[in-house]
């Protein structure tokens, strides 16, 4: 599947909010203002996915749309001299076809060239996907978060080294 990063645009934000919606349990999914209070916080950036519409097989989701449909996006910021990822997200239909990588790659340059050595994130403790993802990627678990989503759900917290270790 072919695809480019770019930088969001205000239109696509009702497009990333229900792909979020889709992507997380609804205890999980951020509300419209919770995204946008995060995509607008100072230091905050989003990055989108973008691929050619009606490259997907038949019966899912992306064949037949047409143009350019938004397959995936990344939250990122700058906190002082580190990084953090406040979400990734890919529609189903992209996924393990490296746009997440592609993405989290995008945020991760951005992070160093913004002068952040390392970067941080949170996920929960059974998105095993999300935590095999990071992991390809060289995070590494600091540490369990008890309570961090809504005090029912434990988060790894996981880092990476940016400045030590390539980005990719
Ligand atoms: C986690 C997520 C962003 C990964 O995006 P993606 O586009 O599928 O990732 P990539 O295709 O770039 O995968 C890169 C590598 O990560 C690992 N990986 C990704 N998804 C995986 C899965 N479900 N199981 C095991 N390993 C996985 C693999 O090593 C993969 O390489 P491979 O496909 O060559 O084996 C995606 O699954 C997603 O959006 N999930 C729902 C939202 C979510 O949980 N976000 C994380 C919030 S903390």
């Amino acid at each position: 599947m072919s695809f480019r990063i770019r930088k969001f645009e205000k239109g696509d934000f009702d497009t990333l909010w229900r792909i979020d919606q889709d992507c997380f349990d609804p205890q999980l999914a951020y509300s419209r203002p919770e995204m946008a209070f995060y995509m607008r916080r100072p230091g905050s950036f989003t990055l989108v996915a973008e691929g050619e519409g009606g490259e997907a097989g038949n019966g899912s989701l992306l064949a037949g749309s047409p143009g350019f449909v938004i397959l995936g996006f990344i939250v990122a910021e700058t906190r002082r001299k580190s990084g953090h990822i406040i979400t990734i997200d890919v529609v189903a239909e992209a996924r393990r076809t490296g746009v997440g990588s592609a993405l989290l790659r995008a945020a991760e340059e951005r992070l160093l060239r913004a002068g952040a050595g390392a970067v941080a994130l949170e996920t929960p403790v059974n998105n095993e996907a999300a935590i095999r993802f990071y992991k390809q990627k060289g995070y590494f678990v600091e540490k369990t978060a008890a309570g961090y989503y809504s005090g029912q759900l434990d988060a790894l917290v996981m880092t990476k080294e940016l400045a030590r270790s390539p980005v990719g």
